[in-house]
């Protein structure tokens, strides 16, 4: 028996030992190109740039059109608004995400509604999105969390049936792609997060997909002040739908550039974030009581913004366990927790369909980010501290 760092002993490997990978990713290359743009001066309004990128990640995600924004809260906002969804609304959103997904909603004056995601994915459970329908059910914002997908298949055909718009919430999933087709493009608008922690990262920058040429008009009318694209400044020429709410909420071209850059080497950090993830799994897999986070049914290629480990409390305690494992030197911290208890929705304004499996895992699953799934070296390090904490687990 040996004294868990957390009480004093010596941790398995020294504070600092496991780094994550500098994030966002930098090159000279790029610094030259961004340089080059700047001195240009064509920074906004629809740049050569911005409009390249747009279809070069929309192709990548199986998508004709794309329309690239500030942020990965108004792309949700903007998608919501292209599809109608106006106040008096409902639209479901699992009850563990990040809060954007649904102050999106309340954004444009829809109400939210939490369902319940599975406890093997984390994601919107199928099964608790048809049991929130109500006559009110406009939309449903499946979340592709961390390191899995929402049962796109399921969750298209419960939705077709009850005449439900489906806005995927990508803003994990950059790359990642379900039986084949891109995630992101399943729906009737995706949409991606291109903030500072994201696997792709522009600092801050978001964009929607989708396949529909008049979903794509009116996304770019949400967030260009309700122009259409062929607009020019000054020159609007047909308005948007009466009573559409549009926005400024336009992207940088220097934004757009860093991307760019960054796609073309998405997908081999993704084969070694899949291969990170599966060796994590089999070391697991040797202690009782601790899973990670099962990737997308059909996920051919998984996306990782993170992965989920989670523990049974029954035999890992109902102590937080991040930071036992994170003095030992394995950096796993808390996930967002169930987003209904969150101050901006705990309130019975909003109904809340049940959300048991949001609140296990809110408490009992950690999240690795996919900063710190760029190291294999440091796996059998992990198998050590997972043997240690498990043998020691008494203290916890
Ligand atoms: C699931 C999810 N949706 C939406 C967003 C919003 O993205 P942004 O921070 O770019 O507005 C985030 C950001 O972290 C997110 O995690």
């Amino acid at each position: 028996m040996s004294v868990l760092a957390i009480h004093g002993g010596t941790p398995v490997i020294a504070p600092g030992t496991y780094q994550r990978a500098a994030w966002p990713p930098t090159d000279e290359e790029t610094a030259e190109l961004v340089k080059e743009l700047y001195l240009s001066g064509k920074w906004s309004f629809n740049s050569e740039m911005e409009q390249a990128f747009e279809a070069e990640f929309a192709a990548s995600c199986d998508a004709k059109y794309g329309v690239f924004m500030a942020n990965g809260t108004v792309t949700l906002e903007c998608a919501l608004l292209s599809l109608g969804i106006k106040p008096g609304d409902e639209v479901i959103v699992p009850g563990l995400t990040w809060m954007a997904t649904a102050m999106a909603v309340i954004y444009v004056g829809a109400t939210p509604v939490f369902a319940d995601v599975d406890k093997d994915t984390c994601c919107l459970s199928a099964e608790s999105f048809q049991k929130a329908i109500s006559a009110k059910t406009r939309a449903v914002i499946p979340v592709h969390l961390y390191g899995s997908m929402a049962d796109l298949e399921e969750i298209l055909a419960i939705a077709r049936q009850h005449d439900i718009a489906v806005i995927e919430d990508c803003a994990h999933m950059q790359g990642g792609k379900w039986n084949g087709r891109g995630a992101g493009s399943w729906g009737d608008v995706g949409s991606f997060s291109f903030q500072q922690s994201k696997t792709l990262s522009s600092g801050e920058g978001g964009i929607c997909v989708t396949n529909d040429a008049t979903t794509a008009d009116l996304l770019y009318r949400a967030k260009h002040i309700g122009y259409s694209r062929m607009d020019s400044q000054g020159g609007a020429k047909t308005p948007p739908p009466p009573e559409m709410i549009c926005h400024n909420y336009r992207g940088l071209a220097i934004s757009a550039l860093i991307l760019s850059r960054q796609l073309k080497k998405l997908p081999e950090r993704l084969q070694k974030y899949r291969q990170f993830a599966d060796s994590l799994c089999q070391i697991v897999k040797q202690f009782p009581g601790v899973r990670i986070q099962a990737p997308g049914r059909l996920a051919t290629t998984q996306g990782y913004y993170g992965v989920q480990v989670i523990f049974d409390p029954e035999i890992w305690g109902t102590k937080d366990i991040g930071p036992v494992f994170a003095y030992e030197g394995f950096p796993i911290f808390n996930n967002y927790g169930p987003v209904y208890k969150h101050m901006l929705f705990n309130t019975e304004k909003y109904r809340n369909c049940g959300c048991p499996n949001a609140e296990f895992l809110g408490l009992n699953a950690k999240t690795l980010l996919h900063t710190y799934m760029d190291s294999p070296d440091m796996l059998p390090v992990i198998a050590d501290i997972f043997q240690k904490v498990y043998e020691n687990r008494s203290q916890i």
